[in-house]
């Protein structure tokens, strides 16, 4: 039997998922790790140690790996690239998982679709750990995808819903649903995998906190407010034509275009349930649609 997980490093931990993964991890009981840029002036969690590291240098990386059991990746987008070198650290340091920067769509099964152009890196450095786990067998890895950002996306406005305007951007229909979780739940979901090394070993898992459709939640958002909100809808196929012009110019935020093309489309089928979903398998429970919606309307 693999020994259990106990040290855990958090790449990234100052950011917008990071935080709750090492939140949630310390709460599991697990000691955690923080990387950080040197000259970064980000803050971290509490009981979380942190250690400045240089993304460039495997050597430095592999020594401030020593001792660690597992990286869990939740490096910026930006920053993608630099985890082979990060993997390549991790081997050296004997460190038994590696967690990669996901945390979006399911990056394995995007054919030649246009978002699977922006996604290529996510998918080239998933396979670079794949190809060291199989070079050494004691290496393993995880990638989860956990779609849309949801309390995130309701603050920052990736889901389509505005409550100072009370405006709404509905896409085709609005009635698909599509996954989507809250940042804690993927923090849980992260603990519940360390929890579970060999349960867990070698697996790209979906998880989901729900899977709302936009109609769904404009219908509750007005029934919470008492209001009618103002609705804009668009379509799908005109996002992704503007997502392909922004790109011919060298433009990446075409990913917000390809994004609701890849899950508003109508019969798109992105909800991860039954045997799709890995919530079951990390013994997560579905977080409460209305309860979230409420506490985004709320502060
Ligand atoms: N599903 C969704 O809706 C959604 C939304 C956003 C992001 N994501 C995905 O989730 C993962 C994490 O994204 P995030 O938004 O949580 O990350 P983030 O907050 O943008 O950044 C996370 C951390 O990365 C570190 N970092 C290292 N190199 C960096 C560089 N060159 N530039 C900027 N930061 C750098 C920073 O920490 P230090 O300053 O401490 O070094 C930063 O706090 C990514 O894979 C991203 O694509 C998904």
């Amino acid at each position: 039997m693999a020994s259990p997980i106990k040290n855990v490093v958090v790449v990234g931990a100052s950011g917008n998922v990071g935080k709750e993964v090492a939140r949630e991890l310390v709460k599991a009981g697990f000691n955690v790790t923080a990387f950080s840029r040197e000259g970064s002036t980000a803050t971290f969690p509490e009981n979380v140690a942190v250690k400045k590291v240089d993304y460039e240098s495997v050597e430095s990386l592999t020594s401030s790996l020593e001792g660690q059991d597992a990286v869990v990746s939740t490096i910026a987008t930006v920053a993608i690239g630099s985890q082979k070198r990060l993997i390549d650290a991790a081997v050296a340091a004997k460190v038994k998982r590696y967690i990669s920067s996901e945390f979006g769509v399911n990056s394995r099964v995007l054919g030649d679709a246009p978002i699977g152009k922006i996604l290529r890196g996510k998918v080239e450095v998933l396979d670079y750990a794949i190809e060291k786990s199989k070079e050494n067998p004691w290496f393993t890895w995880n990638g989860v995808s956990s779609g849309l950002f949801f309390d995130w996306g309701l603050r920052v406005g990736s889901v389509g819903f505005n409550k100072d305007t009370k405006t709404a951007i509905i896409y085709d229909s609005g009635n698909e649903p599509f996954q989507a979780s809250n940042l804690d739940f993927i923090g849980r979901a992260i603990a519940a995998i360390l929890s579970q090394p060999e349960k867990t070993a070698n697996q790209y898992l979906s998880i989901a906190s729900f899977n709302p459709s936009q109609n769904q939640i404009l219908k509750f958002v007005e029934e919470e407010t008492g209001e009618k909100w103002k609705v804009e809808h668009a379509s799908t196929d005109e996002q992704e034509k503007i997502g392909l012009e922004k790109l011919s110019k060298g433009d990446f935020s075409a990913f917000s275009n390809f994004l609701r093309k890849h899950i508003f489309t109508d019969g798109a089928g992105r909800a991860v349930k039954g045997e799709g979903s890995a919530n079951g398998l990390l013994g997560l429970q579905e977080d409460d649609l209305a309860t979230t919606l409420r506490e985004w309307l709320r502060t």
